[in-house]
C-alpha cells in the first residue's frame, strides 16, 4: 500500500458502525494480515502483536457490532499506547482505501483466552467489515472536528497539522506547538475534579488519549510524506517545553 493511498483517504474516511455480515474472502483477509505485517511503528523496539479475530473473541461493552475485529497487544515500555495509535491508524486508513469499514473501539476486549495466549498487554481493538452505510464523507466540511486555531499556535504547519485534525477520536485531545522546525504533541489533561470522582474510569481516558496521540502523529507523518518534507518522531525532556497549561507532553516531530 502506497502512503499516499493513505494520505488521500484522510480526507474522506469516516468511523463504520453498519456492517454486511457476510463473509470477506479468503484473499483480501490475507491481504490485511500481510498489511498488519508491514504497518510501521513509531519505536521499532517495541514488541507487538496485531491479531485478526471474530465477533467471537471479543467481549464487554461493544458499541459496534462487526463480524471481524483487530486485536492489538504490546509489550509496556515508554511511548507504548501511542506507538499503537500511530500502527493501527495505518490499517485504520488501509482500510477504507480498500473498500473495508472499520471503526476504533475503546471499550471492549479480547476473550480471557486471547489475552492470556500472549505474554503483551492488550491494548484496543478495532472492528471491521464489508460496510453496510457510505463509506465515505462527501466533503471535509462534513468532519466534525475543532478548528485549525483551537488545536495550534503555529502558523507554519498547516499542511501536516490540517491531515492530523482530521484523525478519528472521541474527544480530539491534542494540541500542536512548537517552533519553525519542530511540532510537540500534547493532550489535554482531564479535568482534576472529574478524575477523583472516577479514577477507573479516568485512567481508561488516559489511556485513550495517548493512542489518539499516536493516531494524530500517523496523518501528521502521512502529511510530512506528501509534502516531501523530512519527518523524525523524538522524545524530548518536557521541562523544557513549553505547553499551554493542563497538557501533558507526548512526543515531537522534528521537520525538515
Ligand atoms: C481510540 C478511539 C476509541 C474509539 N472508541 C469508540 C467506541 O468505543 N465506540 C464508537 O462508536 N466509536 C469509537 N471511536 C470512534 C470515534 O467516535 C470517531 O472517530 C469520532 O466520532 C470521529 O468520527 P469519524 O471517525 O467518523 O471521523 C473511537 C475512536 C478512537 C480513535
Amino acid at each position: 500500500m502506497e502512503h499516499i493511498d493513505l494520505y488521500n483517504t484522510i480526507f474522506k474516511r469516516k468511523s463504520i458502525r453498519k456492517y454486511d455480515f457476510s463473509v470477506i474472502d479468503e484473499n483480501t483477509l490475507s491481504e490485511i494480515s500481510d498489511q498488519i505485517g508491514k504497518l510501521e511503528p513509531l519505536y521499532p523496539e517495541i514488541k507487538t502483536e496485531i491479531k485478526i479475530v471474530s465477533k467471537q473473541d471479543v467481549k464487554g461493552i461493544i458499541q459496534v457490532d462487526a463480524p471481524y475485529y483487530i486485536a492489538a497487544f504490546s509489550e509496556v515500555k515508554e511511548g507504548y499506547l501511542t506507538n499503537m495509535g500511530f500502527m493501527l491508524q495505518q490499517i485504520d486508513l488501509y482500510f477504507s482505501a480498500n473498500g473495508i469499514g472499520s471503526c476504533w473501539q475503546g471499550w471492549p476486549k479480547p476473550t480471557k483466552e486471547l489475552r492470556t495466549d500472549t505474554s503483551l498487554e492488550f491494548i484496543i481493538v478495532q472492528a471491521f467489515g464489508l460496510p453496510k452505510e457510505d463509506l465515505y464523507r462527501e466533503s471535509i466540511n462534513k468532519f466534525k472536528r475543532k478548528a485549525l486555531n483551537q488545536i495550534t499556535d503555529l502558523e507554519s504547519f498547516d499542511e501536516l497539522i490540517e491531515p492530523a485534525r482530521l484523525a478519528p477520536s472521541p474527544s480530539q485531545p491534542w494540541y500542536f506547538t512548537g517552533d519553525t522546525n519542530i511540532i510537540h504533541i500534547c493532550y489535554k489533561n482531564t479535568n482534576s475534579l472529574l478524575s477523583i470522582m472516577a479514577q477507573g474510569l479516568n485512567k481508561i481516558e488516559e489511556r485513550l488519549k495517548k493512542i489518539e496521540i499516536g493516531i494524530a502523529a500517523c496523518h501528521l507523518w502521512l502529511g510530512a510524506l506528501h509534502f516531501d518534507r523530512k519527518i523524525e518522531f523524538i522524545q524530548k525532556n518536557n521541562e523544557n517545553i513549553k505547553i499551554p497549561l493542563n497538557f501533558s507532553y507526548v512526543i515531537s516531530a522534528k521537520i525538515q
